[in-house]
């Protein structure tokens, strides 16, 4: 599991009892988890359909530094499930685990879509592939420039 994220607790994040917010946390890990997902299918339409138990296993206090890590650990045909953990950074002591993270793809009419994905892709792929796509789409413009060009030569001979 990756630990991308960073978080500093501070005053704002607090609870009535002086330490993190679950409420907090619960919008941190979403936003993360949707961030993973959306990276690996490739796809900015995806929700978050389904979640676990939310095991609290300890509390941060103000001023922690906390990481937040998410794997995926099954790949749907239109879902993907991702397994959800918070840690303290420096004493890796655990905050929260969620076992079980569902985010569903969708396509233009918010319609569940099959994904096509498999596997996890790690960041270096997924850079591959975006360049891919960029080389491709700039092939084909350059392709459609050449083609323009040769429309409007044709249309100054006629
Ligand atoms: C996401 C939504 C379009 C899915 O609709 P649906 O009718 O449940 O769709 P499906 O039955 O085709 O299921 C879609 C996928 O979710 C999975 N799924 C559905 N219910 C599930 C559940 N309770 N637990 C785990 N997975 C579930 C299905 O197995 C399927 O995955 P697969 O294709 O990989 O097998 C719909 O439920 C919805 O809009 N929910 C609200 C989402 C939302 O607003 N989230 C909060 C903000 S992001």
């Amino acid at each position: 599991m990756n630990f991308h994220t960073r978080k500093w607790v501070k005053p704002e994040d607090l609870n009535p009892n002086g330490t993190l917010f679950g409420g907090s946390l619960l919008r941190w890990i979403d936003e993360e988890a949707a961030i993973y997902a959306i990276s690996q299918l490739d796809n900015q339409r995806v929700v978050t359909k389904f979640m676990s138990e939310i095991n609290f296993v300890s509390s941060a206090r103000q001023g922690d530094i906390i990481e937040l890590g998410i794997t995926a650990t099954h790949f749907g045909r239109t879902s993907i499930t991702l397994r959800a953990e918070v840690r303290n950074k420096i004493t890796r002591t655990s905050i929260l685990t969620i076992e079980k993270m569902v985010f569903v793809n969708l396509d233009e009419t918010g319609e569940p879509a099959p994904h096509g994905r498999t596997q996890i892709r790690y960041a270096d792929e997924l850079f591959e592939a975006h360049r891919r796509d960029s080389d491709k789409a700039s092939v084909g413009s350059a392709e459609t420039f050449r083609r323009r060009s040769e429309e409007r030569i044709e249309d100054a001979a006629h």
